[in-house]
């Protein structure tokens, strides 16, 4: 229903934010506005703030923002109409009058809804009744509790062509509206219509509201199809409902987690063994509008597949679908199922343990892209990795938010990096240590050549430290520079953007740091060390530029050098980094070379870059106070 601005205004002023708010978040007044704990993300320190002046809520941790409707929606998952009729009933106002064409449109589904209740009433009676005793006995096989099968509302449609029909028709409802419930079937030649749903368990589907819309049966046997879903019909569209859904979202909300299973039989599983927060597709791949749904319940939904081929398609389409619509704050998360079980199967064998290990174990969207691009399926030859990363671009280049796709390319481009080099570096080690006993045996000249190599490549690793030692040095003072003179990041911002860092801990802050250079919120120290803050990295920050920080160059150093210097100074290390991972990079091509096929030509290639790298840590002494305690300019 459309709604006018005038109706949506006095929505607004009738309903008081503060009010609406007030219900589910213990706020304090700070000034001319209200704070609390931001009820859309974990936090201690409140960062939620509501202005009644303005009507709005913003949160400054998560920049959740909007006015009474917006809060409703996020707060209950409600849609747009549903957020207004909640409101406008809480309000004591009346919703607008429809047209003539929407008001017959809204009776006839109200009628539809009070059809399918009455049915699921009926499914519900004939389980308990006499017909359904062999369905109980069923449902008691699968370990199903009298508790689920309450809460879930299952019924039984017992082996007759005119059981729900007749009932039905006992309680005025025409057979046409039953036709159209999806309840009964018209043959086509003409004839009686009959039930749909014969000699199966009912599977009720509801609405996010928890209305009843549409069935699934099961055969109680070998039946074919096992599993007989309702058409399509004004009330059910299969590829928007999840079932389980109005169930899942409170304990979604709680446990700030939602599991997407494969069938009915697992939401209620699950459900059963503690986790509420669990839904299903009805017997389809996940649609957009699916995943849209599962992302107003928890930011990273979990995915649960089985392990066989089907369940790895089903997820291969999921993230086709999720690609175009994600979001730092949106992915997904995919676990995979031992071989041969679905949840329900697990939880019957290994218990609720088993299935939260699976959860636990769940990775994330981009890992599951790269096993679809291929990038487990071996980089050994520049053709294949060339390929992956082919594969890897046309897929990352639908990401939408540019920010997000950077950081997809980045991540990839390390991955592609690493990928080989490490486990082809231990088969060399592991030549070497069965070198002993196998010359003894072995009197080839060639052999012995390719065993003897690794040897003398590793004297030459050995004449010094490895480069890779002093990059934590070069990165914290990249690092320190720029948190101490933000004012330079926007010139070095491409730059910086680009910079792969080795150590892991320095890489998160920077990526965070540049996500705020991005949006431009880093116009000064104060707001950098905010940011930073709120991101998590209060000790890391606190270490690097904190009062007892420790420095290998004055020059990133604020109280001691002016910006002029540090301008130099990022300069110089950013060049000095830059062409260190370039000859990195031909180290590692020049090892995996030589790891793959042990040639004298690579031996020296390998040889080569290593001294190169050498070389380079000399120039790298050259840059003041490298290597050193921090040193003073002279005067
Ligand atoms: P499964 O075949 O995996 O069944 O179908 P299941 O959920 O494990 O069911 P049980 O344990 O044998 O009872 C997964 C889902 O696919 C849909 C249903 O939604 C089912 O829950 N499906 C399956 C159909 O719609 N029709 C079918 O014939 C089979
Ligand atoms: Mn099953």
């Amino acid at each position: 229903m459309a709604f006018s601005p005038q109706f949506l205004d006095e929505i607004r002023a009738r309903v008081p934010l503060a009010d609406v708010i007030g219900k589910r978040v213990r706020l304090a007044r700070r000034g001319r506005e209200l704070t609390g704990l931001c009820p859309f993300h974990n936090e201690k320190t409140p960062s939620f703030t509501v202005s009644e002046d303005k009507g709005f809520f913003h949160c400054f941790g998560c920049g959740a923002h909007g006015d009474v409707i917006g809060f409703v929606m996020r707060d209950e998952g409600f849609g747009f109409p549903e957020a207004v009729e909640r409101l406008a009933d809480q309000a004591g106002l009346e919703l607008p009058k429809q047209s003539p064409a929407e008001r017959a449109r809204e009776r006839a589904q109200i009628s539809l809804y009070g059809i399918l209740e009455a049915a699921t009433a009926w499914y519900e009676q004939q389980l308990k009744a006499d017909a359904g005793r062999a369905a109980r006995a069923y449902l008691v096989g699968r370990a199903l509790t009298p508790e689920s099968v309450q809460t879930f509302r299952l019924g039984f449609a017992p082996e007759r062509r005119d059981g729900l029909k007749a009932a039905l028709a006992g309680e005025d409802i025409s057979e046409a509206l039953m036709v159209t419930a999806g309840l009964l079937i018209e043959p086509d030649g003409g004839g009686q219509s009959y039930d749909r749903f014969r000699g199966r368990i009912i599977f009720p589907i509801a609405d996010r509201r928890g209305r009843v819309i549409a069935f699934g049966g099961r055969a109680l046997g070998d039946t074919q199809p096992k599993y007989l879903n309702s058409p399509d019909t004004p009330l059910f569209h299969k590829g928007t409902v999840l079932y389980g859904l109005d169930l899942a979202r409170p304990a979604a909300r709680e446990a700030r987690r939602v599991v997407t299973v494969e069938g009915y039989m697992d939401v209620i599983a699950l459900h059963q063994a503690g986790i509420a927060e669990a839904v299903a597709p009805l017997g389809t791949a996940l649609t957009e509008l699916q995943i849209e749904e599962l992302w107003r319940l928890a930011p990273e939904p979990i995915l649960c597949f089985d392990g066989d081929a089907a369940g790895e398609r089903a997820a291969a389409r999921a993230v086709e679908r999720a690609l175009p619509r994600l979001r730092a704050d949106r992915s997904l998360r995919f676990a995979t199922l031992p071989d041969g079980e679905d949840p329900d199967s697990l939880i019957g064998t290994g218990g609720v343990q088993a299935m939260e290990d699976v959860l636990l174990d769940a990775g994330p969207l981009s890992s599951r892209l790269w096993r679809l691009a291929g990038g487990e399926g071996g980089l050994e030859t520049p053709e294949r990795r060339a390929a992956v990363n082919r594969r890897l671009l046309a897929h990352i280049e639908r990401i939408p938010d540019k920010d997000l796709r950077f950081y997809f390319q980045r991540h990839y481009r390390n991955r592609l990096y690493e990928g080989p080099a490490q486990p082809q570096m231990r088969t060399t080690r592991t030549t070497r240590t069965t070198r002993t006993e196998r010359t003894a045996h072995t009197t080839q000249a060639a052999r012995r050549r390719a065993d003897d190599a690794p040897e003398r490549v590793m004297r030459h690793q050995a004449l010094g430290r490895d480069p890779a030692g002093t990059s934590i040095q070069r990165e914290r003072t990249l690092l320190q520079t720029v948190l101490n003179f933000p004012g330079l990041l926007p010139e070095f911002f491409e730059e910086l953007g680009h910079l792969e860092l080795a150590t892991a801990r320095y890489r998160a802050l920077h990526g965070v740091l540049m996500e705020m250079a991005a949006s431009e919120r880093v116009a000064n120290k104060a707001d950098v060390n905010y940011g930073l803050t709120q991101g998590g990295f209060e000790k890391l920050l606190d270490e690097l530029v904190g009062q007892d920080a420790r420095y290998l160059d004055w020059a990133s150093r604020e109280e001691k050098a002016g910006s002029e210097d540090a301008r130099v100074q990022l300069r110089h290390v950013l060049d000095l980094h830059r062409r260190l991972v370039g000859l990195k990079g031909f180290k590692k091509e020049a090892e995996e070379a030589f790891a793959a096929e042990p040639t004298e030509a690579n031996e020296q290639r390998l040889i080569r870059a290593i001294e190169e790298l050498h070389a380079m840590r000399g120039t790298e002494a050259e840059v003041p106070g490298y290597g050193d305690e921090e040193k003073r300019p002279a005067g």
